[in-house]
C-alpha cells in the first residue's frame, strides 16, 4: 500500500531509504505491494532493504456475531508472498472502535469517524502480549497455525460490540483488516412507569441497565427494523440520537409518503430532551419461567413468590431475551420486576394477542391487581 510505503520516510533517514523513496515516488503503482525490510532483526543497524516480499493480512469473515457471556473468535491471519525461508519478527496490534463511539456530542457537519477513536485491545510480539482496559485478562491470540493472529475474547460484554482492527506490523510495513463484532440479542422499546417520553439520555441508559439491557446501537435497531420491528414512539439510541423504526408507513409516524425505515430526530440534548428508549438485551445466562401458583398474585405477592422459589422476578430484558433467544412461549400475563405485566408469545395463536410473535404488554397496572409472575434464576 502506498501510504504504508511513504509514512516511514518521515521518521527515518539514510541513503538506502532515500534511494528506495525515489523508486517509490517514481513508480507508485508498481511499488504497490512491496515492503521495506527493516533488517534490525539482529544487527540493529537500521538499514532498509527492498526485497519484494509482500505481507498479506486477511480475515475470512467481515463480521461475527456472538452471545453475551460467551467466547468469540475474531479471525485474522497473515502470510508472506513469496513465503519466507526464515521467520521474521512480527508485531500484532488489535484495536477497537466501540459501536457506541459516536456518543460524544457532535459538532455540525462532523461525521462519526471524525471523532471516534480506536482504543487498544492487545499488542503481541513473539510469545509476549499485553492487553488493555476492560479487555485485560479476557483476550488472547488463537495461534492455531503459523500466522493465526485471531483474537479470542472471553466473557463477552454487551458493550464489546464494534469494529476490531487486526494490524500486523513488520519492520516498517503494516497491513490491517477489520472485523465487526455483533451480539445476538433482541431490541425492545421501553418507556417509564411514569408515562411516555420521560427519559433524558442518561435516564434511558439507566432504564435499560435496570432491565438487564443496554441502549441499542443504530445497527441493532436497524437489524430489528429489518426483522419487522415497527414502533411509532421515538427512543434514545446508544449514539445519543433519537429514532424509531417504521415498517408500515402511516400518518403520525413520519407520514405515509415516506419509505419504510428508521425515522431519525437526530442528535438530541442529553439532559434537556426526553424520549423513550430502545434497549438491547443479549442476556442468556439463567432461565426465565412462569411460576405455577394456585392463585393469582398482586405485585407484592409476586415478588415474594419468586423469592420463595429461590429466584427473582424477571426483568423486561430477561423476558425479551428468553422469548427471542430461547423461544419462551406462554399465554399468561405475569408481573415483571419493573411493575409491568407482559407475556411472551413465540408462536402466535388465537386469544394470545396479535397475529405476530412478540412480547405482549399490559403496561404498568396498579400493583394491587392480580396476575401471574415470571421469575428468573
Ligand atoms: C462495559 O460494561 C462493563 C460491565 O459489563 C462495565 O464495567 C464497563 O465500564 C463498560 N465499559 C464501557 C466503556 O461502557
Ligand atoms: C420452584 O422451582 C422448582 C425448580 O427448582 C420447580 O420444580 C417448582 O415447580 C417451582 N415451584 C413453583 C411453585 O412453581
Ligand atoms: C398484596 O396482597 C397482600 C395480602 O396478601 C397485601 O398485604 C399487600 O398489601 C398487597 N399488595 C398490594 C401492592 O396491593
Amino acid at each position: 500500500m502506498v501510504g504504508g510505503l511513504l509514512r516511514p520516510l518521515l521518521v527515518a533517514c539514510g541513503p538506502l531509504l532515500l534511494a528506495a523513496a525515489v523508486a517509490a515516488a517514481a513508480r507508485p503503482h508498481t511499488n504497490n505491494g512491496f515492503y521495506y525490510h527493516d533488517d534490525g532483526n539482529g544487527n540493529a543497524n537500521g538499514e532498509i532493504y527492498f526485497n519484494g516480499v509482500r505481507l498479506h493480512v486477511e480475515s475470512p469473515q467481515a463480521s461475527v456475531s456472538a452471545t453475551t457471556g460467551g467466547t468469540v473468535t475474531l479471525p485474522c491471519h497473515f502470510h508472506y508472498e513469496p513465503e519466507l525461508s526464515a521467520p521474521r519478527r512480527t508485531r500484532v496490534k488489535w484495536s477497537w472502535l466501540p459501536a457506541n463511539a459516536a456518543a460524544e456530542p457532535a459538532r455540525p457537519g462532523q461525521t462519526a469517524a471524525a471523532y471516534a477513536v480506536e482504543t487498544q485491545v492487545m499488542v503481541a510480539m513473539g510469545n509476549r502480549h499485553r492487553s488493555y482496559g476492560g479487555f485485560r485478562g479476557r483476550v488472547r491470540l488463537r495461534r492455531s497455525a503459523p500466522g493465526d493472529m485471531s483474537l479470542v475474547i472471553d466473557e463477552l460484554r454487551p458493550n464489546d460490540t464494534g469494529r476490531y482492527r487486526c494490524e500486523v506490523i513488520d519492520g516498517l510495513e503494516d497491513e490491517s483488516v477489520t472485523v465487526e463484532l455483533e451480539l445476538r440479542g433482541v431490541v425492545f422499546p421501553y418507556y417509564s412507569e411514569k408515562g411516555r417520553y420521560r427519559f433524558n439520555f442518561v435516564g434511558a441508559q439507566r432504564a435499560c441497565r435496570d432491565q438487564d439491557a443496554t441502549l441499542a446501537t443504530f445497527e441493532q435497531l436497524f437489524t430489528a427494523w429489518d426483522e419487522g420491528l415497527d414502533w411509532c414512539n421515538a427512543g434514545w439510541l446508544a449514539d445519543g440520537t433519537v429514532q424509531y423504526p417504521i415498517t408500515a408507513p402511516r400518518a403520525g409516524c413520519g407520514g405515509s409518503d415516506l419509505a419504510p425505515g428508521l425515522r431519525s430526530y437526530g442528535r438530541r440534548h442529553h439532559h434537556l430532551h426526553r424520549f423513550d428508549a430502545f434497549c438491547f438485551s443479549a442476556s442468556v445466562k439463567g432461565t426465565v419461567y412462569f411460576l405455577q401458583s394456585p392463585s393469582k398474585l398482586n405485585f407484592t405477592e409476586a415478588v415474594q413468590a419468586c423469592a420463595g422459589n429461590s429466584s427473582r422476578v424477571a426483568k423486561v430484558g430477561q423476558l425479551y431475551a428468553a422469548w427471542r433467544l430461547a423461544g419462551l412461549d406462554r399465554c399468561d400475563a405475569g408481573w415483571l420486576a419493573d411493575g409491568s405485566v407482559r407475556y411472551p408469545i413465540a408462536k402466535a395463536r388465537a386469544n394470545c394477542g396479535p397475529p405476530e410473535p412478540g412480547v405482549r404488554s399490559f403496561g404498568f397496572p396498579p400493583r394491587h391487581r392480580k396476575f401471574g409472575v415470571y421469575c428468573y434464576r
